[in-house]
């Protein structure tokens, strides 16, 4: 079976890769570098000939409704079977901005005919190196006070990923660690400094580096979301598609 995997050369999409080629799935790799993008319908088009499923994910981005359409439909015209979409956890009352855009895509699936699966994670353990800088001279900034937070490994989201793809899961799966954390849990785990500015000063410090607004406006609001425990919930579904629990985040 041939799977083709959107991002297959960055972070994630290497693992989801390595999980798929570990079952015996072949891979066929859609990435810029080699010319592919989901803006270029026709690059869609060559790629998804003959694919059976596809792992769909791109950046949090404005754009994101628009370029994983033009994937969908794509999948629609070469008889894909199944998309495995990397999405993220519905939460109330975010319904704009990044969240919003999630919600759209999941709802042109649900209205496709080519199958679908919803990979929803929370937090991926990686976004701190992010941080490289401030990890480096020892803190980290998490700006969203007492909230708790069940980090994920991405090995865990790119293996259930893998399994969706070649046993055809259907509906949502939740991706979580298995235990929720606060903010200075994680930097004693890291063995650094933790910062928590209020909100409204971190964005004003982002907002100078040349965040596009759009993004930061939902990221601000995410973490309002986290500081009020929206995500700190711990899901069954790694063990459920997986067989054992999901891996401890920010191993010591
Ligand atoms: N990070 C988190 O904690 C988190 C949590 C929950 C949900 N999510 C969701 O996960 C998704 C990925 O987030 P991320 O932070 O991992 O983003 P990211 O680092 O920007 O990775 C996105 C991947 O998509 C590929 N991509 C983006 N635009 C593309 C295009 N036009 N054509 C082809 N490939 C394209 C990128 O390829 P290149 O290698 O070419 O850049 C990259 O491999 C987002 O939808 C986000 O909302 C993230």
């Amino acid at each position: 079976m041939t799977v083709v995997v959107i991002g297959a050369a960055g972070d994630l999409g290497r693992r989801v890769v390595r999980f798929l080629e570990a079952r015996g799935a072949a891979v066929r790799p859609f990435t810029r570098r080699d010319g592919y993008d989901l803006a270029d319908v026709a690059s869609l088009d060559t790629a998804f000939a003959g694919a059976r499923a596809v792992f769909l994910q791109s950046s949090p981005s404005r754009e994101q409704v628009d370029l994983e359409t033009n994937a969908i439909e794509a999948a629609e015209r070469a008889g894909v079977a199944r998309i495995v979409k990397l999405s993220n956890i519905p939460l109330a009352g975010l319904d704009a901005g990044l969240h919003g855009n999630h919600r759209v895509i999941e709802r042109r699936l649900a209205a496709s005919r080519v199958a679908s699966t919803l990979v929803q994670p929370s937090f991926f353990t990686t976004v701190v190196e992010r941080q490289r800088d401030a990890l480096d001279r020892g803190y980290i900034v998490l700006p969203f006070g007492r909230g708790k937070l069940a980090w994920v490994d991405p090995d865990d989201i790119a293996e259930v990923a893998a399994e969706a793809l070649v046993r055809d899961l259907d509906g949502a799966i939740v991706v979580t660690g298995p235990e929720a954390l606060d903010g200075d849990e994680v930097a004693r785990r890291l063995s650094v400094k933790r910062l928590d500015p209020p909100i409204d000063e971190w964005r004003e410090m982002v907002a100078g580096s040349g965040m596009d607004p759009w993004l930061l406006d939902s990221t601000v609001h995410l973490f309002e979301a986290v500081a009020r425990g929206a995500l700190a919930g711990v899901s069954p579904d790694v063990q459920r598609v997986l067989g054992r629990p999901p891996r401890r985040a920010f191993r010591l």
